[in-house]
């Protein structure tokens, strides 16, 4: 697995809803790393909010702002970085981020994930007529990309802290065991 990387950050990918923000500041408090959100550097530097670049630019041009702050992500050392939903889509995102992070993939059910986003509202791709079914639909979908993570986890039936504590766990046997 560790031929040509270098494994200095955590990348936790996985659809809306999974625990990708709560688990990832626990895991980067626990390390002593720093905390990233790809939907929060594309608000930084765009200085616009995740709902009004889908709205006026459309999903491209979203697209393509996280593709661009992915590459910028290689430069970073421990550091704990949480992905936007749709971003493994992008091989070349997944790709890249296995450069430099073990990437794990957080996954849930569709009806945890609904009981966990249906009272948000900064969500695109969930302002649909029939939210429940576009959560399922999208899961199929990216099942594929999200099974190419380092490490699976399922949240559903796990709190915040112990799957937090998974993510250490794999991350120190991954780096100790390859030094
Ligand atoms: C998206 C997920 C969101 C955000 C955008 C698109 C997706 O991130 O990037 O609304 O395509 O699943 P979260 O997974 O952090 O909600």
């Amino acid at each position: 697995m560790h031929n040509d990387r270098h494994l200095v950050n955590i990348a936790l990918i996985g659809f809306m809803g999974t625990g990708k923000t709560s688990v990832g500041r626990v895991v980067a408090e626990h390390l002593h790393f720093e905390y990233l959100d790809t939907d929060e550097l594309i608000q930084a530097q765009t200085g616009r909010s995740i709902t009004d670049i889908f709205a006026r630019d459309g999903e491209p041009a979203f697209r393509a702002l996280e593709q661009k702050i992915v590459e910028e992500l290689a430069r970073r050392a421990k550091t704990v970085i949480s992905t936007g939903g749709g971003l493994p889509v992008n091989p070349l995102n997944l790709a890249s981020l296995k450069t430099h992070a073990l990437v794990v993939s957080l996954w849930s059910s569709p009806e945890k994930i609904w009981e966990r986003v249906r009272h948000q509202s900064h969500r695109p791709l969930l302002h649909d007529k029939d939210p429940q079914a576009k959560i399922r639909e999208l899961l199929a979908a990216r099942a594929p990309f999200y099974k190419q993570a380092d490490v699976l986890l399922n949240t559903d039936l796990r709190s915040v802290r112990e799957v937090a504590q998974q993510v250490v766990h794999q991350f120190r046997l991954e780096t100790s065991s390859h030094r």
